[in-house]
């Protein structure tokens, strides 16, 4: 009975144990994918800080020099302009410095989700 017991709760226990696992997907995808260049804390370094971006002004930090193609984009941070610009930077802003992103659309969504959670 004992053993029947812990067959049937060692799923729950292990779903217990994943679940902080899962929340903290969303950074390590950022430290993977943009952290060679980004911080999400100021002050920007080779790339713009990333802190409250989702629905933050295009190239709006005083403290980074941003291409001309990113400045004439204008416009806000959505998370739809977020995922465009991340899937393919140069397709998007075409001139822009940022040479990389994340090709997996679930990848993007946990990033921008992340990304969402720090202001
Ligand atoms: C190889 C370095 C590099 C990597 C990797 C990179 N970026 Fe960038 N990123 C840049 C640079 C440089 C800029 C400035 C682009 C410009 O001025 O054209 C930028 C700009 C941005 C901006 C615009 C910020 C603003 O203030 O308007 C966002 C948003 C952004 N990156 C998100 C990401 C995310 C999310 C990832 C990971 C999926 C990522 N980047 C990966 C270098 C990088």
């Amino acid at each position: 009975m004992r053993l029947a017991l812990a067959v049937l709760f060692a799923p729950v226990l292990l779903l217990a144990a994943a679940a902080p696992a899962f929340a903290a997907t969303g950074e390590a995808l950022f430290i993977d994918n943009c952290g060679d260049c980004h911080t999400v804390e100021p002050p920007s370094g080779t790339a713009p800080a990333l802190k409250g971006v989702v629905g933050r002004k295009v190239a709006s930090l005083g403290d980074f020099q941003y291409s001309d193609a990113l400045k004439a984009k204008g416009g806000t941070w959505t998370e739809a302009a977020l995922d465009a610009f991340i899937a393919n930077p140069k397709a998007y802003a075409p001139g822009t410095q940022m040479t990389a992103g994340a090709a997996d659309p679930a990848d993007r969504k946990a990033i921008i989700d992340y990304l969402k959670s720090v202001k």
